[in-house]
Parts: C-alpha cells; structure tokens; sequence
C-alpha cells in the first residue's frame, strides 16, 4: 500500500479501537472550583469534538468525547473574588503559612494527581491527539517537574534561614508571594506547560486562578478534586469558557497580579495593556518563535536528518520548540532533501495508541486549510512539496509536507506554522541564515549542525546574542527542565527552569534592623519562641 492509500483508511471504525484506549463515557465537566467548593453550573456547555475520528459509511467524522462550561463575565470575577479573598492582601492563610506547610500541600496533590494517570493520559490522546507515549511522558514529566520544584524550594529555604549582617545591619532576605496569579498553558503541553507557571506560583504563596487552553480542558477533569482536596479554599479556582469573554474582565480589573501566559505576543500584549495598572502585573509569558536549523556543509546528514525530524515534526511540530525553518548548505542540499523525505515515508502515522505512531491527527478546527494554504502560497513562488504523498489531507490528518526552495516572499518564511510543514531554504554563505535570526522578530532557540569547532565557534558567539540556547548537533528543546527556558524579542517574557520558576512567581523581601542590643534581643526572642513563619531560621530537609 503506498502511503495515501494507507492514508486514505487511517482512521479506525468505532469497534476497531482497542477496549483499553476508548472513552469509557463523554467528560461531563460541570461544575467550577471556587472557594474550595465544585459549583454546578447550569448554563451553556461548549462541546469538545476529538481530533480523533471514527470511520463511517459517510466518512472520518470526529467523536463527542465531552462538554465544558461556558462561563460569563459573572462567574470569572466570582472566581477572582475568591483568590482575592483566599490571598487577603498578603495576610491570608495560605501566603502566610510556612515553607513546610505549604510544600505538604503540593505534595499532597502530587500523590493525588498521581493516581488520575490513565484518566488524565487516555484524555491527552483524546482532546490533543498526542501518542500515548508522549501523554504518559507529559504526564511523568508533570509530577517529577513537581517533585523538582519542592526540592528546588527547599534547598532555596535553606539558603534564605540565615542572618546576614552588613555595615552594622542584621537582615534576613526572603522570597514572598505576589498575589494573585492568573495561570494559562497552551494546547500543545495543556498539563505540563499549565504546571509548569502553576505550581511555583502556588508554592511560593501566590493564590491562583487556572484557565484551561482551548483545547485540554477536559484533561483537568480528573484533578479538580485533588485541588479541592490538597489546597485551603479559595488557593486554587477555575475558570472555563471563552477566553475572550472571561480573561480581559479579570484583567480590567487591576486585580490579577501575575499574568503567566503561554500563547501569541499580540494576545498576550491585549491582556498586559488591559490591565490598569500594568507596571503592578507581573508577566511570565511564552510566546511564539521559530527556531531555524543550520546544516553546514560538513555536518554528519544522517545525525542532522535524525534530528531535525525529531525537532520539527514531534508531535506533528506543534511545540513551540520546534524546529520551523531549516537553513542547508547548497552543497548538502540534495542529499539532506534525499534522506529527510525518506525519514518521513518511514514516521509512524496513524492513532494515538499505536505503538511507534509519530504523525496523529491535529485537534485545532481548520488547522488543514490553514496549513495547505501555505503551501499554495509558497508554490506561487516556486517552493515544491518534496516527498511522497507530502500534504496530504484525510480529515484532521494532515501527512507532512517537505517544502523546497524556500525564500522570503514565502508566507513560510516567517510564519510560524505549528505544524507538519518543513520549509528548507539552500544557503552558500553563512552571513544567509544569520540575517534570518537577526532580522525575525523572535529570538527562543537555534540547532547548528556541523563538525568544525572552530566554524562552530565562530557562530555560538554571534548567535547567544540573538537566541536563548544554541544547541550543537541536536534539536531545539526546552527540557531538561532545570535549564532556563526563555526567548529574546516576541518569543518569551522571564524565564522558566525548575529554580528560575520560583523567582518569577516571587519578590524578594527581608528584614532588617540596626545590630544594638535592643534589635538583637527582639530578633532573637522571635527566633527562638518561632513566633514568625518569615523571621526564622528553621530550614528543611
Ligand atoms: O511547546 C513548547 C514546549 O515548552 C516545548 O517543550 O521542547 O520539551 O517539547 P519541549
């Protein structure tokens, strides 16, 4: 069978799913955590159709797979109103509780959330189309990101339980909550990437209100109980609906005093400039990019090919990682066209749940149209789709497409495309691809591919200057998840690493006094009767 015939029947009839992998029932989301209690919402429910399509007389038709509440104005602020409440300005329960306690309640979760696994990975594979074997590492990834971020605070902790004293002055310096976080993470990573902003926000004091992506709403289902469960009430509430209608009130609002936020800049720019007093919000934004590669003439192809597939086209390139342009040596062109296409005729394609599948479908309606619309555009310029059965479109599956020459009359060129598209430019002169980087707006990440240290290190100088990681010979990435993650120009706002994340969601506070008697008795009679949480220097193990 060659692969549009395969592609042709890629989608299951509904008794050709394995038992193990279908959904037991449609998700019922009905009800929002506010306060610490589930309020059941009666009013209108926003379907949610699975990218994963059953096969029928009629065609791929895409399940109903469960319903979400579409809240107004009204219910987001009641929400609000509750952080608000839960923080009380600083002085609430949760932002005034010690370090220790706090951690036991995030572990708390941790262990709760841990038995929701199969729940919360079978609806990954439902809501996003994601392999079941990049569900589970989303998942895994998810809870030892938290096991991190508890050790990471405590050896933080540790650090802050001393005195310093300095030109006669006794201070102890801490980290202290913000207020108020408003945490949304992007459909792609829709758990890991929410986590990522919500858990250090938590940990560190900070009351939380969590927005679901657009799509990845129902994958929360199993977790709201632990929430309520693990949390004082009001530290975490939900909200669900139309990110247009619930968020710019929030906003408006001046009360929202973190904005982590993972999706476009010019989103991004309407929440901050919606808020009243924008020099008061704190904002942890990732944002778009489009990480170019550059294979050198005298790169190891079939290490560059390997890499590159991976980085552009893991999860049908729908991470804000991937690579999305690709920069050759004209030399090398032919023969890295050559082994890429045939390194796409071999990706598993096909459901979720099947073993080695790489390809699956996409969950954004019309995500086909938009992307067979660039490779219109970039054929009215003499770019050709390169390998077999590129673009290719069943439904909500689209076969990735291999797109050579490529140049900057191309939508291509710049458009960070989020999915299974290559664009390959050929390239003689080194200065080609650096003007690239120099001139995008967007400035996360770069692959070099080479052999040369010295034609390597010539380019790692000019290039840390213009990215946030360069990476040799491997793909783009953001993990391990202690390195810092971040971007220049539109690409990100703060930075993200396990440590880096405690820092964003906290400002640095101390107390300090005048080394006399009288200030030494008072410091030291409050130490040793542990009458203060932040004047202290218990530590923990
Ligand atoms: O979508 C952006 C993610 O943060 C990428 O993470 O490089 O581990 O896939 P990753």
């Amino acid at each position: 069978m060659n692969i549009r015939e395969k592609l042709s029947t890629i989608f299951p009839t509904a008794d050709g799913i394995p038992a193990e992998f279908l959904m037991p029932a449609t998700v019922e989301q009905t009800t929002c955590l506010v306060n610490g209690e589930l309020l059941e919402w009666r009013g209108p429910m926003e379907e949610v159709l699975s990218p994963v399509c059953t096969a029928g007389p009629s065609g791929p038709s895409r399940q109903l797979i469960g319903r979400f509440p579409l809240l107004s104005e009204k219910e987001a602020l009641s929400a609000l109103d509750a952080a608000c409440e839960a923080y009380d300005s600083g002085r609430g329960k949760w932002p005034t509780m010690t370090v220790g306690e706090r951690i036991a309640c995030v572990q708390e979760f941790a262990w709760r959330m841990k038995a929701k696994r199969s729940e919360v990975v079978r609806l990954l594979m439902w809501e996003i189309g994601k392999s079941l074997k990049d569900s589970e590492k989303e998942f895994d990834r998810t809870v030892e990101y938290i096991g991190d971020t508890v050790d990471a605070l405590k050896e933080l902790d540790r650090v802050s339980s001393r005195f310093v004293i300095e030109q006669g002055i006794i201070g102890q310096i801490r980290r202290a909550p913000l207020g108020v976080a408003l945490c949304m993470g992007p459909y792609n990573y829709p758990l890991n990437e929410t986590f990522a902003t919500l858990i250090p926000a938590l940990i560190m004091g900070n009351t939380v209100i969590l927005k679901p992506p657009r799509h990845g709403v129902l994958l929360f289902t199993p977790l709201i109980e632990a929430f309520r469960d693990s949390f004082p009430p009001g530290v975490v509430n939900t909200v669900y609906g139309a990110g247009r209608t619930v968020i710019p009130p929030l906003m408006a609002s001046g009360r929202v005093d973190v904005l982590a936020f993972i999706g476009t800049s010019k989103a991004a720019d309407l929440l901050q400039t919606a808020h009243p007093k924008p020099h008061r919000l704190r904002s942890v934004l990732g944002l778009e990019a489009k990480n170019p590669a550059i294979v050198l003439p005298d790169a190891d192809l079939n290490l560059a090919v390997e890499e590159c597939i991976a980085g552009s086209l893991s999860f049908n390139g729908q991470r804000c990682t991937a690579i999305k342009i690709i920069f050759v040596h004209a030399r090398v062109a032919d023969e890295f066209l050559a082994l890429f296409s045939r390194a796409i005729s071999a990706l598993g394609c096909g459901m979720p749940w099947e073993p080695g599948v790489v390809i699956t479908p996409l969950p954004e309606p019309g995500k086909q149209e938009y992307l067979a619309g660039l490779l219109e555009d970039a054929a009215k310029f003499g770019g050709r789709v390169v390998n077999e059965a590129g673009g290719t479109v069943n439904s909500t599956f689209f076969f990735p497409a291999l797109v050579y020459p490529v140049n900057d009359r191309m939508r291509l060129y710049r458009e960070e495309q989020f999915g299974p598209v290559v664009p390959v430019l050929p390239f003689e002169e080194i200065e080609t691809p650096i003007n690239y980087i120099v001139a995008s707006d967007y400035g996360q990440q770069v692959s070099v591919f080479g052999r040369d240290p010295l034609l390597l290190a010539g380019l790692i100088d000019p290039l840390v200057n213009q990215v946030s990681r360069v990476n040799i010979n491997s793909q783009c990435q953001r993990g391990p998840d202690i390195f810092p993650f971040t971007g220049r120009k539109d690409s990100a706002v703060g930075t993200l690493s396990v440590s880096d994340a405690l820092r964003a969601f906290s400002i640095r506070t101390l107390v300090a006094a005048k080394e006399t008697g009288l200030n030494k008795e008072i410091i030291t009679r409050i130490v040793r009767e542990r009458k203060s949480n932040f004047l202290s220097t218990d530590f923990i193990l």
